[in-house]
């Protein structure tokens, strides 16, 4: 007999085991007074059974492969969290275990099916919720312990390990429905994306959409701790530059509705999209000489840019997204910060979208090169097509030029100048000249013994930089007024963000460059986008360096294959090159709190660099044949194939499972299908 002491006691803990149940959740069943719990080396098992009313009532959260419950442990009173791993139903015929009739089967009967459903589950965590400890669940689980569908939230998230706090990027799900049917939000720490994220679909799978609620989630301040980061956004496609408008959501075939405008409303509790954006134009000579007809100046010059540019690229949207703009605003302001020049055109609207009014705020920062305010290192590392040959060859005679106050205006007269001095070495005949510095340029790459496929890199690729257009822009002025562009500061506008930017995003407008370039797409946006990169990363390290603190940065790379491509092209020796500048930025921008958001359709597409890089992945619909390259546990994969947009998996150290599958609502911000658009025509 035991001793009456111990089986009072194990009778109260069995009443507080039940109390700690019903205060987290509600009870579906009780571990198998029938079968053994187990634990051993390789883990354990827990086996309990469902009454059939709560079997048919909420089967699809209880009785599903891959769905989590939790049980309070009778002899610890923890809660551990459950996947569940097994289902058995059995008729009652089955049951009863009586020999098959062989002439007819026998009719459908409903009583039948009212037996208990066994189901067998694996302990994953154990959540004390007296001191919110979180544990391997380690230990056998005591038959009779009551078995729950958790319902408060802090408790889900606890005994799934989740983070409690981070960047809002969707809900959790079991594959594609809601966990226990309700929306539990998932978090990513912040400081998760300052070592990396990489984001992986195929497209249409929701990368945009997800990018741009990760972002206004950051924006939105809701639920991280820390300063508020900058958010720099490097966009090849003028998608992002629509993130302060509205959001508008438009039903398609085959996309559950209800369950998405109710993930949007509860969203939208919390995470808003900005009221206005920063965008850094990179102006092209093209488009000086398309808009600037008469004698102007930058001020009057850029007021003409901006209109036209809110012109083409938000008042159609507007109208198409049944808004109308109301009030228009432009003033171009000049601002100094430690002495340098910070000058941009700053816009504020107010749309109408049917009877409610939402302001807009643009700021439009003009960008564009002058090459006589760039040192030579800066000048060499601005184009990574130049061979290292040529890197530092060229390097060598901008110093010896500089030392010897050689001094060109424009990076097209240096260009028409090495031309000359390329011909007369061609012609092996110095000859008389009138020009100076010819002369000392053709015997500089003589003194150098500059190889001739050098010098042609050289030129070449000094050519795609004066053909890209954004170096020495000139408006028409009169004497005396300013004529060259200068480029703006970009560490400026990262310590006036705040101050003269309210934080808005930041936006790289890549495709404008592309519309308005000449020169190679491809060359002119990585051109423009590494530059911005280096300078945010060099003013990150030399904050540092002083010991100045600065902002968290969060730097967005959309499409990263085309900043960052695999290996296969022929210029291998660019891809090597930006691949070590984005390894050096990541790696000792981890402390500075600098992180990078990529994202791409396949990990096939991007340099093996950004895959070492990122240590969370998250992964949306995504090919069969592509799967293999991303480890992803075999329980996901039929899964990661199949699903819906906007449902996908985060694989991320942060997390105590090491996986969690998610949906990530409707976009939060501006984000249409304006082709697909069925409003406003
Ligand atoms: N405003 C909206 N309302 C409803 N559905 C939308 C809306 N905007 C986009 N979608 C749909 O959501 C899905 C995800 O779009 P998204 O642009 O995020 O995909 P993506 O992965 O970035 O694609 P791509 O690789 O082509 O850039 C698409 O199927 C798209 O049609
Ligand atoms: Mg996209």
């Amino acid at each position: 007999m035991s001793d009456p002491g111990i089986v009072k006691q194990v009778s109260v803990m069995l009443e507080e085991a039940e109390k700690i149940a019903r205060e987290h959740g509600v009870i579906v069943g009780r571990v198998s007074r029938h079968k053994p719990s187990r634990i051993d080396e390789e883990g354990g098992n827990v086996v309990f059974d469902v009454d059939p009313e709560t079997y048919f009532t909420s089967y699809e959260e209880i009785a599903q492969s891959g769905s989590y419950l939790a049980v309070v442990d009778v002899k610890t009173r923890e809660i551990i969290s459950l996947r569940v791993i097994e289902i058995e139903r059995q008729d009652i015929l089955a049951e009863l275990d009586l020999p098959e009739f062989t002439i007819s089967l026998p009719k459908p009967d409903a009583s039948g099916l009212f037996t208990r459903t066994r189901v067998k589950a694996k302990p994953l965590l154990s959540y004390n919720p007296s001191t919110s400890v979180v544990k391997a669940a380690n230990y056998v689980v005591e038959p009779q312990s009551p078995i729950i569908k958790p319902t408060r939230v802090d408790t889900i998230q606890y005994l799934l390990g989740l983070p409690t706090k981070g960047v809002f990027i969707g809900y959790v799900t079991i594959g594609e429905r809601l966990l226990f049917n309700k929306p539990t939000p998932l978090y990513i720490p912040l400081k998760t994306f300052y070592q990396h994220i990489l984001v992986l679909g195929t497209t249409g799978s929701g990368k945009t959409t997800l990018l741009k609620n990760l972002i206004a989630s950051i924006y939105s301040c809701y639920n991280y701790d820390g300063d508020k980061p900058s958010i720099i956004i490097m966009d090849p496609n003028k998608d992002y530059v629509h993130i302060p408008l509205k959001p508008l959501w438009e039903p398609s075939i085959g996309i559950d509705w209800e369950l998405e405008e109710r993930l949007v409303i509860e969203a939208r509790k919390s995470v808003r999209q900005p009221s206005g954006i920063v965008i850094i134009l990179p102006i092209t000579q093209y488009i000086v000489n398309r808009l600037i007809k008469e004698e102007s100046t930058w001020v009057k010059a850029l007021r003409v840019i901006a209109r036209d540019y809110f012109d083409t690229v938000y008042r159609g949207v507007v109208e198409k997204i049944g808004g109308s703009i109301r009030e228009f605003d432009m003033e171009v302001v000049e601002s100094s910060v430690d002495g340098l020049k910070l000058r941009y055109a700053y816009t504020r609207t107010v749309i109408n979208y049917n009877g409610s009014s939402e302001e807009l705020k643009l700021y439009i920062i003009p960008y564009g090169f002058r090459f006589t305010a760039m040192s030579p290192r800066e000048f060499i590392e601005l184009n990574p097509f130049f061979t290292q040959q040529a890197r530092d060859a060229l390097y060598r005679i901008l110093i010896k030029l500089r030392d010897e106050g050689i001094y060109f205006n424009t990076l097209r007269e240096f260009y028409d100048t090495i031309i000359e001095a390329r011909l007369m070495r061609k012609k092996r005949e110095p000859g008389i000249n009138l020009e100076p510095r010819k002369n000392r340029l053709y015997e500089l790459i003589n003194r150098f013994a500059i190889h001739r496929a050098t010098l042609d890199n050289i030129v070449r690729q000094i050519g795609s930089l004066v053909d890209t257009g954004f170096f020495d822009i000139v408006i028409p002025c009169r004497d005396g007024e300013e004529k060259y562009l200068n480029e703006p500061p970009v560490k400026a506008i990262l310590e006036k963000h705040e101050e003269l930017f309210n934080k808005y995003p930041i936006v790289l407008d890549l495709e404008y460059l592309q519309e308005n370039s000449p020169g190679d797409p491809e060359q002119s946006i990585a051109i423009s986008a590494f530059r911005v990169l280096n300078k945010i990363f060099e003013w990150k390290m030399v904050k540092a360096r002083q010991r100045v603190k600065t902002q968290p940065v969060i730097i967005v790379v959309d499409e990263a294959h085309r900043f960052f491509p695999s290996h296969g092209g022929r210029r291998d020796e660019y891809i090597e090159h930006i691949s070590s500048m984005i390894d050096r930025i990541a790696r000792l921008g981890r402390a500075r709190g600098l992180g990078i958001v990529f994202s791409t359709h396949s990990p096939k597409d991007v340099h093996d660099i950004i895959l070492q890089l990122t240590n969370t992945k998250i992964i949306l619909r995504m090919d069969k044949s592509l799967i293999g390259l991303l480890d992803i546990p075999s329980e996901y994969r039929d899964f990661i194939v199949k699903t819906s947009d906007r449902v996908g998996i985060v694989k991320s150290h942060a997390l105590r499972l090491g996986y969690i599958t998610f949906r990530t609502p409707l976009p939060l911000t501006g984000h249409y299908d304006l082709s697909a658009l069925s409003i406003g025509g």
